[in-house]
């Protein structure tokens, strides 16, 4: 990597050393981290692992994987319509909903946007809740559809001050919704959703939209208890699928709203799939092995309830924090930080976190996200959301200490997973 303390030539060396050859590819003469981010070092291809630790896309488990795998049925038959009634049906239960939900084939983003032009109307007043990168979408997506936006902006790693809204709110009265995040994975942050839509609530009649790409099937977010108006979810997030799908639910205050909304859309029209839910059918030709994988994925959660599914999230986020903390690390969300995803800060003055990050992909095929934007280099996040169990979370820890003793950060060598594992053993929730 360039300006990186990575010696290419000595893992080039360790590689002969192993295998009596350079164990990376040689396709043209890719630029040095290129070609460190295509060796793995630790083992011979024959044995290689990949891991994903990002906050997305998350791990698929073997039997969605199966069901991946296998020829996709029309989606205009009685088998298809079968699995699309279970997976509304069940969707409901996630969301802790009595309303109906949508599938879209699109990533989280394109519900976001759905969202928007199906509920506002050109020049509508809306008022983010900014604290990160992905509060930084709401916006340019709002823009981007002629939406008047104000914003409060929350510096990256704190949460949301529901006092703060307040003040906005009534600085904007004409404020027709108030979009944020429930988790900004950019920082770790999981907010207080709650007391946010009870703001709202409290102080205007505008719509709550809540991008829950990473808290939805993670931490509680009953939506018609909290009086959520829009919820949104990313299928390759904590509903361990592949990336593809996504989904939304809207309240009735919202189904109103999108009576009257104006901004014009086609294929993200979901009057298209009302008309065709009451057939039983989809408006377009769906995702049907994704929808297929959502099928059995809501039909896991069901059976394991969701209070154990939170519980389970909970208590690797804990196991994880304890481990980078103990190997000398600090928390980038201090006071809130997130069941799905930890993020943590490099030693003040460091900005080795791409030199890690690529030690640990080319070492260890494990993929773990780096910072955004102004933290670039500065910080590493590490997802917990989806198919992970604590000897994964152990195992991550090990990799990120030991690449962190490699590229000249300072860690506690061994305090990390030795922390979580006693976590893991002895700690209760
Ligand atoms: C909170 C949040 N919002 C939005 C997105 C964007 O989702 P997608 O990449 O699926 O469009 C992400 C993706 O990581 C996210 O974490």
């Amino acid at each position: 990597m360039p300006g990186s303390s990575i010696d290419c030539n000595a893992l080039r060396q360790l590689g002969d050393d192993i295998f009596g050859h350079p164990p990376f590819l040689t396709l043209g003469q890719p630029a040095p981290y290129i070609r460190l981010a295509q060796m793995k070092l630790t083992s011979h291809p024959l044995f290689e692992k990949l891991r994903i630790f990002a906050p997305g896309p998350t791990p698929v488990p073997e039997e969605v994987l199966a069901i991946l795998g296998k020829a996709p049925v029309h989606h205009r038959t009685p088998e298809f319509a079968a699995t699309w009634e279970r997976v509304w049906k069940n969707l409901e239960y996630l969301y802790q909903t009595k309303q109906p939900c949508y599938v879209l084939s699109s990533s989280g983003t394109g519900a976001m946007e759905a969202t928007v032009t199906s509920c506002l109307s050109t020049g509508d007043e809306v008022l983010v809740l900014n604290a990160g990168k992905f509060g930084e979408r709401w916006t340019s997506i709002a823009k981007a559809f002629g939406l008047k936006v104000h914003e409060v902006v929350t510096p990256w790693g704190d949460a949301i001050n529901p006092d703060e809204v307040k003040k906005a709110l009534t600085t904007h009265p004409a404020v027709r919704a108030v979009l944020f995040q429930a988790v900004e994975t950019s920082t770790g942050v999981l907010h207080p959703v709650r007391e946010i839509a009870k703001t709202v609530h409290d102080n205007s009649s505008a719509l709550i939209f809540v991008d829950a790409i990473t808290a939805l099937g993670v931490c509680e977010l009953p939506m018609d208890a909290w009086g959520l108006d829009a919820v949104i979810s990313g299928s390759q997030k904590a509903l361990m699928l592949p990336p593809g799908i996504s989904t939304i639910a809207f309240s009735e205050r919202a189904r109103k709203a999108r009576e009257r909304a104006t901004i014009p859309s086609f294929y993200f029209d979901l009057k298209n799939d009302d008309k065709s839910r009451k057939l039983g059918q989809t408006a377009w030709t769906p995702a049907v092995g994704l929808i297929a994988g959502l099928d059995l994925i809501l039909q896991r959660f069901k059976e394991a309830g969701l209070e154990a599914v939170f519980k389970h999230h909970l208590r690797l986020a804990e196991g994880t924090r304890r481990g980078l903390q103990a190997s000398g690390f600090e928390l980038l969300a201090k006071h809130a930080p997130a069941p799905s995803i930890t993020a943590v800060m490099l030693p003040k003055g460091c900005d080795k976190g791409e030199a890690l990050i690529e030690y640990v992909r080319a070492r260890f095929g494990v993929t773990i996200a780096e910072g955004q934007d102004h933290l670039k280099g500065k910080m590493i996040r590490i997802g917990h959301l989806g198919y992970f169990d604590e000897l994964d979370m152990i195992t991550v820890l090990s990799a990120v200490e030991m690449a962190a003793q490699h590229v000249g950060i300072p860690v506690n060598f061994g305090a990390g997973p030795a922390a979580a594992g006693r976590y893991f053993l002895e700690g209760s929730l």
